[in-house]
């Protein structure tokens, strides 16, 4: 069980670009980093608009002379003191991601960054490159994969419980966007752009959240091909999707589905997940995240909740509330960026042999997102078709 009892040596000297005042996902970063005590947030470039964002972060506890205009000013006046920021967050738009990754990894900082990774797969072979010349950790926000019942999957798929695996069933789905984008706030704008978003909106935005939740419970499942159908539902959109369905064949022979889009009008979001073996499937669903469903083909079909001593340790060594709480992303978040700072703190301390074994989002999580939706986009370009996963 996680309860805030420090798991690193010392706190670390954290910075953020981007997560400002109207931001959607700052504070995401915020109560998820600040839990444990493991990060102090010092820096931070928080906004576009300058003087909000120091506004902004002065309000947070920032110190004003330590709210810059922007991640170049951060990174040289951080990097001139020595009680500098020594790991940054971002969480702007997609297309700044690379850029801002790679000047923070260049000036020698850790990199916290947000999905979609990147643009292409180059990118992020060419980030992967440099921060292990420069010894760096790079973590990927995929929000949902620190709750324990996630972990619980993993252990369940590992220890045999499910058979051998035969379909991958997932959703993540919202009506948000089903009238047209007049008016549309910055958010919607970015994302619908392909020179903001890059090359997809729904599959890389919510899509790439998934893909990640499945390798994470299913390590050894490999796609083999893939067929993606997307289409913009509505057409100021286009040549981004608001809507994908992806087949997918993996190469045990398994087969998976998932449906991403924005236009399923009235759904107030939600990922569900369904992995079915040859004895017994799991269903579980962000809507209720407490319980996973454990169906046993000729058995009466069972609820297990978070935080009960029947589960596997994995999964109750990464809870926090106990079981009589709710369990839930705001908790997820924590564990991922606590899980990032015991990486960073390894590499700060050079014990290679504990980064060997220990599992948290990094860069080879946000490439091989990236890599799915290339090949997603391929396909779809190819007129919706199958193509080999490369
Ligand atoms: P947003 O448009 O709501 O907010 C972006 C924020 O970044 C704003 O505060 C803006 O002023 C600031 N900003 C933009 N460019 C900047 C720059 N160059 N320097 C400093 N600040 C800058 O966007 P949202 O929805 O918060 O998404 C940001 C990123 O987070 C995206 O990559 C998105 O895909 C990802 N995201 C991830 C989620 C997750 O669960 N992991 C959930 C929501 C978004």
């Amino acid at each position: 069980m996680i309860n805030g009892e420090r798991l690193i040596s010392r706190p670390l000297r954290w910075g953020m670009v981007g997560g400002g005042r109207t931001g959607q996902v700052g504070y995401k970063h915020r109560s998820g980093a600040l839990r444990d005590g493991t990060y102090r947030l010092v820096a931070g470039a928080f906004d576009l608009d300058a003087a909000r964002g120091r506004d902004f972060g002065v309000n947070l506890g920032v110190e004003a002379d330590r709210c810059y205009d922007d991640y170049k000013e951060l990174i040289a006046k951080e990097t001139a003191r020595e009680d500098g920021v020594e790991v940054v967050s971002i969480a702007t738009p997609n297309f700044t991601h690379f850029e801002i990754t790679k000047a923070c990894l260049e000036a020698g900082l850790h990199v916290i960054c947000e999905k979609p990774l990147f643009f292409t797969v180059a990118e992020c072979d060419e980030v992967a490159r440099l921060a292990d010349e420069k010894g760096l950790i790079v973590g990927v926000t995929y929000g949902f994969t620190g709750h324990p019942l996630v972990h619980q999957m993993a252990a369940m798929v590992k220890k045999g419980m499910l058979g051998d695996i035969r379909i991958v069933d997932m959703q993540y789905t919202h009506g948000f966007n089903s009238g047209d984008d007049v008016g549309a706030g910055e958010a919607l704008k970015w994302r619908t752009n392909p020179k903001t978003a890059g090359p997809t909106f729904v599959l890389g935005d919510i899509g790439t959240h998934l893909y990640y939740l499945s390798e994470v419970v299913l390590p050894d499942l490999k796609i083999e091909k893939l067929l993606c159908d997307r289409k913009a539902f509505i057409p100021t959109r286009a040549p981004l999707e608001d809507h994908a369905t992806v087949l997918m064949h993996y190469d045990n022979g398994a087969r998976g589905r998932l449906w991403v889009s924005s236009v399923n009008a009235g759904n107030m979001g939600s990922q569900r997940y369904r992995f079915v073996g040859s004895k017994a499937s799991i269903e579980w669903s962000d809507a209720h995240p407490d319980q996973l469903v454990y169906e046993v083909q000729g058995e009466p079909n069972r609820i297990l909740h978070h935080g009960m001593p029947y589960l596997e340790d994995e999964s109750l060594a990464v809870d926090r509330m106990g079981a009589l709480h709710t369990e839930g992303l705001g908790d997820s978040w924590a564990n991922i960026y606590l899980w990032i700072a015991q990486a960073i703190d390894a590499k700060r301390r050079g014990d290679e042999a504990f980064l060997k074994t220990h599992h948290y989002p990094g860069i080879k999580a946000g490439t091989e997102g990236v890599r799915w939706l290339e090949n997603c986009v391929r396909s779809a370009d190819a007129g919706s078709s199958w193509v080999d996963f490369k």
